[in-house]
This record gives structure tokens, sequence and C-alpha cells, in this order.
């Protein structure tokens, strides 16, 4: 295992009832924006149980944050927070509403031109306004995580940054709040959580038994209990055990002390940019293509997922191998996602301008080992076709 220091400071609500909590979570003197996106929190109550939990507070509203939340619009928010004289930040909705929000804290007290933020990868950070969640989708462990993803329309670019300034100070996950979703963002909850913890674990061996037992364990239930999701969409306990498992993807615990990859996430925002594709369909595209790319240097960790998470145990380890990535496009499917490029209709002909679009934004060392080049990533994109 490697060295590492572990940092979480995000205070986490968890179950039904819990908004209640924010009373005690923001002072009555803060003057609030309330973030939202595009009017699911309005139509399943989760605003106005928001706003009965803070009886008296000043809240303002800025609704409209899009999927993938755009520079655009967030700097709509950005003016209107500093007119108003905003102290606190609440985001309530999915990935995008808190991923946008931790943009507009930063943003709000930032003296440049806040896409620096971006292009810095959140180094030029200094200080963010305190931001507290609602978490309406869970998928992106945005909620206590320190990571967020925004995307510019002018230039179609889509890119992350981090910073330890925008951890939200607390996060409320009420299960019952996901009741509401269609099953495409179930799915896409389920996959994203499910790559995102492959990110971290399917990379070669540390040693690292804590994080490996973790991670199979996370992967196990999202097999179990994703399928089950879009059948009982209202059965509180799979809810449950879904939002604290995408949760735990991507709080950092499983990624402490053992190698990272990232290259179908950094692949896969090059799709959503260009062509406008949900982020976990984008993975799900990906990722079958680069485990298979990259089978030898993930030898040993395939053999073990392919063990331990999909109970294949007979066989050649070509063959654990095969069955694992196949066992794994399968579980996307029965979500519900596809996982080609043709089923969107992205040919071979709009492979460069993804290729392109990497290399502009400096992706050409992708991976555990940095060997992903621009011509490896090329060579996923077309296995992926
Ligand atoms: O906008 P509204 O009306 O709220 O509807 C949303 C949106 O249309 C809807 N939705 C959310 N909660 C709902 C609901 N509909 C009914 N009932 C509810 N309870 O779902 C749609 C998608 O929402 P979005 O927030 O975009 O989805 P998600 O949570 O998957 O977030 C995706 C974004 O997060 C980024 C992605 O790149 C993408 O931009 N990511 C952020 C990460 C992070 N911060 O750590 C890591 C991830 O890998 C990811 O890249
Ligand atoms: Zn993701």
């Amino acid at each position: 295992m490697q060295n590492f220091t572990y940092y979480s400071p995000t205070r986490i609500h968890f179950g039904q009832g819990q908004i209640a909590k924010l009373r005690s979570e923001i002072g009555k003197n803060e003057r609030i924006l309330l973030t939202y996106g595009g009017g699911s929190i309005k139509r399943n109550g989760i605003l106005d149980q928001v706003h009965a939990a803070l009886p008296g507070y000043q809240i303002h509203e800025f609704g409209g944050i899009e999927p993938n939340p755009s520079y655009e619009t967030l700097m709509k928010a950005v003016a209107y927070a500093r007119y108003h004289g905003i102290t606190h930040l609440l985001a309530v909705g999915g990935g995008s509403v808190v991923d946008g929000t931790k943009f507009i804290a930063a943003a709000i007290p930032y003296q440049g031109e806040p896409w620096e933020i971006v292009t810095s990868r959140g180094q030029a950070i200094e200080k963010a306004l305190p931001l507290s969640c609602v978490l309406t989708l869970p998928a992106t462990g945005s909620e206590t995580n320190c990571f967020s993803v925004i995307s510019k329309k002018q230039t179609m670019d889509k890119q992350s940054f981090a910073s330890p300034h925008v951890y939200p100070h607390c996060a409320i996950l009420d299960p019952t709040a996901t009741f509401s979703l269609p099953p495409r963002q179930t799915a896409n909850g389920v996959v994203d959580a499910f790559i995102h913890i492959l990110e971290q674990y399917l990379t070669y061996p540390v040693n690292a038994l804590v994080q490996d037992e973790y991670a199979e364990g996370l992967l196990r239930i999202l097999i179990e209990e994703g399928p089950k999701a879009l059948t009982s969409p209202q059965d509180y306990d799979i809810r449950a055990n879904i939002m604290w498992t995408a949760s735990q993807a991507l709080n950092g615990i499983l990624g402490v002390g053992v190698p990272q990859d990232w290259a179908t996430h950094a692949l896969g925002h090059e799709i959503t940019a260009l062509h406008g594709l949900d982020h976990a369909q984008t993975l799900a595209i990906v990722l079958p293509a680069l485990l298979n790319e990259k089978r030898q240097e993930k030898y040993a960790k395939l053999i073990q997922y392919a063990q331990k998470v999909w109970g294949i145990h007979q066989g050649s380890d070509a063959f654990k191998i095969d069955s694992a990535i196949n066992e794994t496009r399968k579980f996307f499917e029965r979500m519900g996602l596809k996982t080609r490029l043709s089923d969107f209709n992205i040919s071979e002909a709009d492979i460069p301008a993804l290729v392109q679009k990497l290399q502009q934004h400096g992706q050409t060392a992708l991976g555990e080992h940095q060997d992903i080049t621009l011509e490896v990533s090329q060579r996923i994109y077309m296995a992926a076709l």
C-alpha cells in the first residue's frame, strides 16, 4: 500500500426526514443562494421540504443549472450572488447542481477570470464560500468530495477541477428524494458509481486489502441492487443502499494508497463535450474497450475482478478476463445503457476530433501507468465503435 493522507470534512445526514437538519447546519443570519436544476425539485416536493426546514431564513433561488453544468449559466449565478451579498450556497439536485455550485462558490471571491479555476484544475482557488447540499441523484459522489466538472458551451470543453476549498460543509442524503428519478437517471447513477469504483480498483495490485475488499463489496451491491431500483423505484432500502454506495464510491476512501486510472473518464468527457451524451453513457461505451486494450497491464486485477466480483473461477486466465469484461458490458446493458459509439451514430470519422480535444486538454499520458497516449486513446475509441 502506498502512503496517503485522507481528509473528509463533510458532515453527512443520511435518511428519511433528514432535510430538516439543514436548520442546525446553516446560521440564521446567512444570506443563502439555493441553486437547482431544471425543476425536478419543484415537482417532487424537495424544494418545499427545504423551505420548511429553513423558516424565516433569507433564501434567494437560482434555477436552470443544466446537466453538465455550463460556465455560461454558472457565471449568471456568480453575478447574482455577488450583487446580493450571498454568504452561503445550498445546492439542491444531482451532481451537476452540486458541481456547478462548487464552481460558483469558488468564483464569487475570485479576482481573475473564473474560467481559470477550471484551466488551473483548481490550483487557482484560494478561498470559496461555504456550500451545503441536498442530493437528489446518487451517482457522482460530488456531495462529499472536492471535485467538480464544468463545461464551456462556447468552446465545447468539459473539464474537471479539484480543491479542498469546495468540500461541501454538509450533505443531506435522503433516499426518498431519489424515488422520482426516471429510469435513465437511476441507471446512469448506478453505472457512474460502478465505474468510479473500477477507476480506483482495476489497476495493479499493491496489497491494499482494505481498499480491494471494500471496492469488491460495493461493486457486488451495485450489480445486485441496480436492476432492482429500475423495477422497484419506490423501495426505500434499495434506494438507500444505492445512495450510500454511490457516495462511498467517490468520497476518496477507495482511492487512498492505491494507483488510480481515470482514463475512461477522460475519454468519456470528450464524448459528452462534442456529442452531448450523458456522462455515465460515455463511460459505459469506453470502459469495456479500455479494459480489453489494457488487459496485459491490468492482468492481475482483471483476474481478481473476475473471481471476486463475478464469481468466475473456471477456465483459463484469458477466458476469465474475457468473461469479466463481457459480464461488465452485459450489466451496463441490463441497466439500459448502450455500450457502443455506433449506437449514437458516432462513427470512425468523428474520432480524430475526440483525440484532438484530448490533446488540447493535455490528456496525453493517461491511466495508472501514464501510458495511454493519444495513439492508444484513438485505438480505444475505435474499439468502442
Ligand atoms: O435538472 P433537474 O430538473 O433537477 O433534473 C435532473 C437532470 O435532468 C434529473 N434529476 C436529478 N434528481 C432527480 C432528477 N429527476 C427526477 N427526480 C430526481 N430526484 O437528472 C438529470 C441529470 O442530473 P445531473 O445532475 O446532470 O446528473 P448526475 O448526478 O449524474 O451528474 C452528472 C454530472 O456530474 C459530473 C458529470 O461529468 C456530469 O457533469 N461528474 C462529477 C463528478 C464529481 N464531482 O466528483 C465525478 C463524476 O465522474 C462526473 O464526472
Ligand atoms: Zn463519473
